[in-house]
C-alpha cells in the first residue's frame, strides 16, 4: 500500500483530505500540536478499514520536519504522496505589519513546503513515482487587504510547485496546486454572519465552500488517473475568480 503524508491534518481542510485519501493510501495524518484531533482522524480512517498512523511535525523547523520524515521512513520506507496543506495567517495591513509577522508566515507556508516537499522528493525519485499536491489559497493569485505576508507565501508555492513540476515529470512525480477560496475551517471562524453574506454575494455558487470540495480535487490529484496533470494551479473557489 502506498503511503500518503498529510501536513496539517488533524483539522479542517487537513482533515477531510486525509479522510478521503484514507480510502486508497496508508495516511499518515501530520499535527503540530492538536495530538488528540490527529489521533481521532487516524481511528476514523482505522474504523472506516483504512491504514493510518498520525506523526507530530512543525514544518517551520526543518530538524522537526528530518524527524518526522525519518520516523515515517522507518515505519513505511516511502512517501509516495505529499500533501503540503499546514498553513497559518498573522493578518495585518501592510504599513503596520510587523516582521515577526512577515517572517513566521513566510517560514511556516513557504519555507515549510520547501523542507517537506525537498525530503519527500527524494523518496519518490527512487520509487520513480510520486504525487505532490500544495495548499495555496486564491488570494495567492489575486493578493489580499491585510494578507500581504499569506499571499506572498500562497503565491511562492505556485512557483515552487510549477518548478518542481518541471524538475520531476520524467520520473512520475507530478506537482500541483489546489487554490481555495473560502472554506469555512478555523482559520475563517472569525467571520461573522454578515461578512459570509458579502462572500456569497461575491460567489457564482451561493455558498461558503467545505472542506470536502477541496479533498475531493485533492484526491483526484494524488491518483494514478491524474498522470498527465501537473504544473497547475486549480482554484476551488466557488466561482470567486473567474
Ligand atoms: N479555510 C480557508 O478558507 C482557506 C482558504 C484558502 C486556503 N486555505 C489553506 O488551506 C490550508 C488548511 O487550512 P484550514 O482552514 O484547514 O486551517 P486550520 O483549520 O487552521 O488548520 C491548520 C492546520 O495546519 C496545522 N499547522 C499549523 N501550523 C503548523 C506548523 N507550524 N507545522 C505543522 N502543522 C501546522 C494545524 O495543526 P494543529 O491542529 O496541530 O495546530 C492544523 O492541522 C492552509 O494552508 C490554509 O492556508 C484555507
Amino acid at each position: 500500500m502506498k503511503t500518503a503524508f498529510v501536513t496539517g491534518g488533524s483539522r479542517g481542510i487537513g482533515k477531510s483530505i486525509a479522510l478521503d485519501l484514507g480510502k486508497k493510501f496508508h495516511v499518515v495524518v501530520g499535527y503540530s500540536v492538536s495530538n488528540e484531533k490527529a489521533k481521532e482522524v487516524s481511528d476514523e480512517i482505522l474504523n472506516n478499514g483504512g491504514s493510518s498512523s498520525t506523526v507530530q511535525i512543525n514544518i517551520s523547523e526543518s530538524e522537526s520536519v528530518d524527524k518526522a520524515f525519518s520516523s515515517i521512513e522507518k515505519e513505511h520506507t516511502s512517501v509516495d504522496v505529499l500533501v503540503n496543506n499546514a498553513g497559518i495567517t498573522k493578518d495585518n495591513i501592510l504599513p503596520r505589519m510587523k516582521e515577526d509577522e512577515w517572517l513566521e508566515v513566510i517560514q511556516t507556508n513557504l519555507t515549510g513546503s520547501f523542507y517537506t516537499s525537498q525530503r519527500a522528493i527524494k523518496l519518490m525519485m527512487k520509487n520513480k513515482w510520486g504525487r505532490i499536491v500544495f495548499i495555496s489559497s486564491v488570494v495567492g493569485i489575486s493578493g489580499n487587504q491585510g494578507q500581504a505576508n499569506y499571499a506572498a507565501s500562497k503565491a511562492g508555492l505556485i512557483g515552487l510547485s510549477k518548478s518542481i513540476s518541471k524538475e520531476m515529470g520524467s520520473r512520475n512525480i507530478t506537482s500541483n496546486v489546489v487554490a481555495p477560496g473560502y472554506i469555512e475551517t478555523d482559520m475563517t471562524s472569525f467571520l461573522d454572519d454578515q461578512n459570509k453574506e458579502n462572500i456569497i454575494e461575491q460567489l457564482s455558487i451561493k455558498r461558503i465552500g467545505k472542506p470536502e470540495d477541496i479533498s475531493n480535487i485533492v484526491s483526484f490529484l494524488c491518483s494514478d488517473e491524474s498522470e498527465y496533470i501537473t504544473g497547475q494551479v486549480i482554484p476551488v473557489d466557488g466561482g470567486l475568480t473567474t
